[in-house]
């Protein structure tokens, strides 16, 4: 199919609704990246510019980089409902949010889940986090590490199928710091 066969079709699929019209439009890092089979097959010089825009759609807490709630951040990380415009009142109920992690990741051990992007199981345990030194500098640089990661993973991962939760909207900073706090916190249960 030609691009402008392509963009008929995902039209005719969309409710001609400006909140959502803008996905069909493909941004400059979309761009760069659907000239490539993969990752691999990219220039440097390409790479280096989707991270420095990526980088530039990452947007903090209001309050900063602090632990968040990690049993808030499971409950969205469990849920499959990942996607969805909740933000926009896309969803059946504004809580009908979620990043589907599971879908992709292995997560709390032996819990089934998918293998398209690595095993995070001990997430928190790997980086060495603990009660002690979690709210230590080199503590909350890591949180703001993997809070970057969840928002954004193009800044690291450039054109990687792990989606922009946090520039399309799909999940809050707020949302994004509950789940990167039960990744990482030594009283998840993904690090028990
Ligand atoms: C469609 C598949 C997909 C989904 C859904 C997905 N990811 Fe990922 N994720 C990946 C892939 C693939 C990578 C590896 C990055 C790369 O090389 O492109 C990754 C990487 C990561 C990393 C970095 C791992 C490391 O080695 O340090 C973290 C953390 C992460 N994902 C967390 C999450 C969380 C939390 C969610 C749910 C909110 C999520 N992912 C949803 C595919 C996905």
């Amino acid at each position: 199919m030609k691009p402008e066969e392509v963009r008929q079709v995902l039209l005719s699929g969309f409710e001609q609704d400006p909140r959502f019209l803008w996905k069909l439009e493909q941004d400059e890092s979309q761009r760069i990246c659907s000239q490539y089979p993969s990752r691999e097959a990219m220039p440097a010089q390409a790479i280096q510019r989707v991270i420095e825009l990526e980088n530039k759609n990452i947007k903090y807490p209001q309050w900063g980089i602090a632990w968040g709630d990690w049993k808030e951040g499971k409950k969205l990380v469990d849920s499959a409902r990942g996607g969805r415009f909740a933000s926009y009142g896309f969803s059946d109920k504004p809580t009908d949010k979620g990043g589907n992690c599971y879908a992709c990741h292995l997560i709390e051990k032996g819990v089934p889940g998918g293998t398209m992007g690595p095993q995070l199981t001990g997430y928190g345990k790997r980086y060495g986090i603990t009660k002690e030194n979690m709210n230590s500098p080199e503590g909350l640089e890591k949180l703001k590490t993997v809070y970057k990661i969840i928002y954004n993973a193009w800044h690291a991962y450039p054109c990687s199928s792990m989606p922009r939760f946090g520039y399309h909207g799909v999940l809050s900073p707020e949302d994004v710091i509950n789940i990167a706090t039960y990744l990482l916190h030594p009283e998840s249960p993904v690090n028990k």
